[in-house]
């Protein structure tokens, strides 16, 4: 039996992960479930984010973690978000994001003339560096002459680490298809931020050595985001910086079908994972039972297949594959079905397989 810990946080993470849950069951996962109500309520009521110990108890009781999402618009400083979500990010050490861009159906796809087979590829997010640690300051705050710096932090373990994690994850992991993968891109702005990007091309090109069968490449992030729309049937394994990866898979989750459409996994390899859909708390959308559940039930299906359940993780695609194709879905991907009613769906399709 594996432990999850369930954090729906705020918004409409509050109606998808619910969603989620209910298909996990149908696919019979062997699992226990915690929730836990962290989140702007919680804040808003007793000023808690995250309680004493709640990173080592997520860290020492659980084996996995399915988050929705934190962003709410009565907590203007985004003050539990920062604490909860990236805080379990670098506190608990989950430094490789991997958001697979994968179409599932061409009518998804807001390009012209692509099939699911061009859009196979994965965006790893290095999850705990770069301008995420919030160091810097701002002086003469609220002067003509004021002053903000934002850093960008990069070690020299923590590029090595997520660059090492792109090729060993392209050395391991097969497309849809079932061919195998054969090229990591990296991707920075070195052309400009000459001291971080240094770093990472000389390391890129350390730990290609060590890969002679992988081929390697290297674009900038600028001229990356206009082949992801241009050409995205060329890209494999993509690994780059924390913000320029953040950015990247909202314009991957655009090629799927949009945000509803994003799973992730926050990973440290062998240690306890945080798996949640890409997209935040869409607070125009919270409380309709209009969200798209899809992308948080994927996020769920990686989860299983991260905790050894291979078999109930390809059930769960394949129910939202054909929820696709049957139209099945809420509104932002072309059904007209509420996000408790697609959850319905996949659920039962799931449980007759
Ligand atoms: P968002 O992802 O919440 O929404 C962006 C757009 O995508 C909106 O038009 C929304 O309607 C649409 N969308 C998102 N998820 C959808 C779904 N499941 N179904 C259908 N449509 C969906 O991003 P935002 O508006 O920039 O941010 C809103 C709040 O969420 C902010 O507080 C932000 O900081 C937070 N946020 C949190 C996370 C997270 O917790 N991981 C991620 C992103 C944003
Ligand atoms: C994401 C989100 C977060 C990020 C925000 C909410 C801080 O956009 O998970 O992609 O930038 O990482
Ligand atoms: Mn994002």
């Amino acid at each position: 039996m594996k432990r999850i810990a369930v954090i729906p946080g705020d918004g409409i993470g509050k109606e998808v992960i619910p969603q989620a849950v209910r298909v996990i069951e149908a696919a019979g996962a062997d699992l226990a479930l915690t929730h836990f109500d962290w989140g702007a309520d919680r804040y808003l009521a007793d000023k808690v984010t995250v309680p004493p110990d709640g990173f080592a108890t997520l860290a020492r009781d659980f084996d996995a973690i399915l988050v929705g999402a934190f962003g709410d618009p009565r907590v203007p400083s985004n003050i539990h978000a920062k604490e909860i979500l990236l805080g379990m990010r670098s506190k608990m050490d989950l430094y490789a994001t991997v958001r697979p861009v994968r179409l599932l159906d061409a009518s998804l796809c807001p390009l012209k003339g692509i099939e699911p087979k061009d859009i196979d590829f994965v965006v790893i997010r290095e999850n705990t560096e770069g301008v995420y640690g919030d160091f810097g300051g701002v002086f003469k705050h609220g002067t003509p002459d004021e002053v903000a710096i934002q850093e960008d932090v990069n070690t020299r373990k923590g590029v090595e680490r997520i660059i090492r994690y792109a090729f060993e994850y392209c050395a391991s992991n097969r497309k849809v298809d079932g061919s195998a993968r054969r090229r990591v891109l990296m991707c920075d702005k070195s052309n400009a931020m000459t001291h971080a990007g240094g770093l990472w091309q000389r390391v890129f090109k350390e730990v290609a050595a060590e890969y002679s069968q992988i081929e390697t490449q290297h674009m900038y992030v600028d001229a990356l985001a206009m082949q992801m729309v241009l050409d995205p049937r060329r890209f494999d394994v993509i690994v780059t910086n924390n913000m320029f990866g953040d950015i990247i898979s909202d314009l991957g989750a655009g090629l799927q079908g949009g945000l509803g459409m994003a799973a992730s996994g926050n990973l440290r390899p062998q240690k306890t994972s945080m798996f949640e859909p890409v997209h935040g708390s869409a607070p125009p959308l919270a409380g309709k039972n209009i969200a798209n559940p899809f992308g948080a039930i994927l996020s769920a299906a990686m989860m299983l297949a991260q905790l050894g359940m291979a078999g109930e993780a390809q059930k769960i695609e394949a129910a939202v594959l054909e929820a696709v194709r049957q139209k099945k879905t809420t509104a932002d991907i072309g059904g007209t079905l509420g996000s408790r009613e697609a959850g319905d769906w996949v659920a039962q399709k799931v449980s007759s397989r």
